[in-house]
């Protein structure tokens, strides 16, 4: 099904980016007078529906990247608009309703709470959101199964496998039912046969239900699942990368009009 390609023709006209990046830089304050600048003159857009990576060596600044465009944090300079909104004219607590409704983040090391169980860390965004228990019960048993995770609602994030941790991560980030899924590296601590589930998973968030995917990967074979990989060095875009899936989708596009 391809019908999310298409979104922009359907309608008849152009869609806003469901992120946009303009001009960002982000400069990391030590104190005194030492400064870390992790991300200079960064510019792209996601639009809805689009799977895009980001690759590039440990220290580049991917992680930085990916937590501004999600506003988990605020660029020193530049912009980000999510669902075209600017961040920089948002309150700390709007900040917070945008991130919590429009955008599912899996952190790079899971950041699942450990006195909770697989189901209530499921749970916990939607408490935030003030869903009553009963309905979070079973949106987030809901959720764990389509991960496959049905026979370990009650463990701990102790007592699960790494590439079961991941899927956990990625059902809390499901949790809301966001339009835009952010991971960070979400095969970076797993085996070759867990990270492909995980992969299958996320291909299919994007094609099946049509979210728009950013990932972060330091493997290329990762990197192609996405239409279109950004390749970062020393904090800056060095080039963007049509992958050949994105070839295709283009193609498929063009077709179309
Ligand atoms: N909270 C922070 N305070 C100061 N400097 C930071 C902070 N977080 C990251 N940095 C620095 O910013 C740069 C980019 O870091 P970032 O974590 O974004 O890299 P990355 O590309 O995600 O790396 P990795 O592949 O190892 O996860 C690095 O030089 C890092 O040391
Ligand atoms: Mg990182």
């Amino acid at each position: 099904m391809q019908g999310y390609i298409g979104i922009d023709i359907w309608v008849g006209f152009k869609v806003e980016p469901v992120l946009k990046v303009e001009n960002v830089d982000k400069i990391y304050d030590m104190g005194g007078e030492i400064q870390v600048t992790a991300l200079k003159n960064i510019n792209f857009e996601v639009k809805k529906g689009d799977f895009v990576s980001i690759t590039g060596h440990s220290g580049s600044g991917k992680t930085t990247l990916l937590h501004v465009v999600s506003a988990l944090l605020r660029p020193s300079a530049g912009e980000v608009y999510i669902t075209g909104h600017p961040i920089s004219k948002m309150d700390d607590s709007e900040l917070a309703v945008v991130r919590g409704s429009n955008i599912g983040f899996v952190f790079q090391s899971f950041n699942l709470i450990p006195r909770l169980t697989a189901l209530e860390n499921v749970m916990l965004p939607l408490w935030f959101q003030g869903v009553p228990k009963k309905e979070r019960i079973e949106i987030a048993t809901k959720i764990l199964a389509e991960v496959g995770l049905e026979g370990r609602m009650s463990h701990r994030p102790g007592e699960l496998s790494g590439g079961q941790k991941q899927r956990v991560a990625i059902a809390r980030a499901l949790a809301v039912d966001p339009d835009i899924i952010v991971a960070d590296e979400p095969t970076g601590n797993l085996d070759s046969a867990s990270g492909a589930t995980i992969l299958e998973l996320i291909d299919k968030l994007n094609i099946d239900k049509g979210k728009t995917i950013l990932i972060v990967t330091h493997e290329r074979y990762v990197a192609e699942r996405a239409q279109k990989i950004i390749h970062i060095k020393d904090g800056e875009i060095e080039r963007t990368e049509i992958t050949s899936k994105g070839k295709k989708d283009e193609k498929i596009r063009r077709d179309y009009k």
